[in-house]
């Protein structure tokens, strides 16, 4: 260690953030009270490894490149491949982050098994658990491969070595959050043991042309415990995200160095592990209840997916000054702007109504295209006018009532076909764009005023 240098710095929890004194608000994120102590790192590391690496290395022209180092390997999940730009790739660095209890560990044994009964060995390396609580998970899961190999370590020089020995072709490592280096004094779990681990991790993947998945945990506040910086340094981010209390679980790519940043997948969570659903909006539909007000079905897309689900809004009469808004699931200011738009537009009588509006299932849908709905919703939901269930709506609305065009307005009208919707509203520019024999049963809507006029019908 250089003389004269601090024997401790500060990290923020949150972003990583590093300092050499401590500060009651992070400078870089803001956040109060996440400045934690820690003790500088040794970066020299010792060890057979780093000095193999010492040769002067080769630069070559990126016409030699050979495109072979980017195949890629099915995880045996298409929706798993699908946020992985297309599978795996060989090299990388994979963190999954998500709430304890999720499916983290689920999903990734599953990945294990799928993988291993290809021939293509993996290693599990668990800091969390035994190896026969994981196989009473792989138990309830289902039949697995001899290619499929346990570890229960934290040492991460030991595992480095298992690593450098047995080959796998696949690694996990659940979780980052329990392995340590000994390199660095600081308690597992902490900024910079964190940032070790996944330094290590890295130089171990690059080297051996391994795919790592880290399972990491997020805080509170969302974010993978501590570290930010963590993102930084591995290839592709996925969040694992979902209700408690619902079944169906969204994996959405945060980076991915090898793909789109818009994909998800969804699965569902049963007694026998995650099961893929391919078709989302049947899901998201079923269970939706019929002739009632205040219920509209938009069309909202997730990355190259489109997405049906239903908008509900409950309208009533206020007893206070201020009415009260609550919005599940979408934008609350964004509702109060359709609200107010109704209002001045076409004047609804809104502001003296409380408002309470919920996107069914638990999904989060934020893309301007669901405006349409929701003030649909809310127009059916204040007069009782009941949307007939063979409707769906989707569209962006402006300030002075105007329904405006949205993207990808063709995959969205076949999903909605797809499901049997026959009625159609849609923004009259998209209607405008489309083939003739597609125009069939569609409503084109150029204002607000016209899309209600459609469901009033
Ligand atoms: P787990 O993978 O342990 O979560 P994480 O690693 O993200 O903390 O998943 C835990 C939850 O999943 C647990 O509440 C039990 C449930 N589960 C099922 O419902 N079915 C199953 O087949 C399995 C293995 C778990
Ligand atoms: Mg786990």
């Amino acid at each position: 260690m250089a003389k004269g240098r601090p024997s401790t710095v500060f990290f923020c929890n949150e972003c990583g953030y590093e300092s050499s004194k401590w500060m009651g608000q992070c400078p870089a994120c803001k956040a109060w009270n996440t400045m934690v102590e820690e003790p500088t790192v040794n970066t020299t590391r010792s060890g057979k490894s780093g000095s193999s690496r010492l040769s002067i290395p080769e630069p070559v022209s990126i016409g030699d490149v050979s495109l072979n180092s980017l195949e890629r390997f099915q995880t045996g999940m298409s929706e798993l491949d699908r946020v992985l730009g297309g599978g795996m790739v060989p090299g990388s660095l994979v963190l999954v982050g998500g709430d304890p209890g999720i499916g983290k560990s689920t999903l990734l044994l599953q990945v294990g098994r799928n993988l291993s009964q290809s021939s293509h060995k993996v290693l599990y390396i668990s800091g969390e658990e035994s190896a026969k609580q994981i196989k009473m998970r792989a138990m309830r899961i289902g039949q697995m491969s001899d290619n499929l190999q346990l570890l229960c370590e934290t040492n991460l020089t030991l595992i480095e070595d298992v690593i450098r020995k047995h080959k796998p072709e696949t690694v996990i490592i659940d979780s980052i959050q329990t392995m340590f280096s000994e390199n660095v004094s600081s308690a597992p779990g902490s900024v910079s043991q964190v940032r070790e681990a996944t330094a290590v991790l890295l130089s171990i993947a690059k080297s051996m042309a391994i795919t790592i998945f880290i399972v990491g945990h997020v805080t509170k506040e969302g974010t993978v415990a501590g570290p930010r910086v963590l993102e930084h340094m591995v290839d592709t981010v996925l969040y694992f995200e979902g209700d408690r209390y619902a079944s169906y679980r969204i994996i959405r790519a945060v980076k991915n160095r090898f793909g789109s940043t818009n994909e998800i997948g969804v699965f569902e969570m049963q007694s026998g592990g995650l099961v893929e659903v391919s078709n989302p909006s049947e899901y998201m539909l079923s269970g939706r209840p019929k002739d009632s007000a205040g219920s509209c079905v938009v069309c909202a897309m997730e990355g190259t997916r489109p997405m049906l689900v239903e908008v509900q809004a409950l309208v009533c009469r206020s007893s206070f000054g201020i009415p009260r808004r609550q919005a599940t699931g979408t934008d609350l200011n964004r509702v109060n702007l359709l609200m107010a738009v109704l209002e001045k537009r076409l004047g609804l009588k809104t502001s003296e109504c409380d408002a309470y509006i919920n996107v069914a299932g638990g999904m989060k849908m934020n893309e301007p295209a669901v405006d349409l709905g929701i003030a649909l919703a809310v127009v059916s939901g204040f007069d009782n006018t009941v949307i007939s269930e063979d409707t769906v709506a989707f569209g962006e609305v402006g300030l002075s009532g105007e329904v405006r065009s949205v993207s990808l307005a063709d995959s969205r009208v076949a999903e909605c076909r797809k499901l049997g919707f026959s009625k159609i509203i849609l923004p009259k520019a998209n209607y405008d764009t489309m083939p003739a024999e597609m125009k069939k049963n569609m409503i084109p809507a150029e204002t607000l005023s016209d899309a209600i006029k459609a469901i009033k019908q």
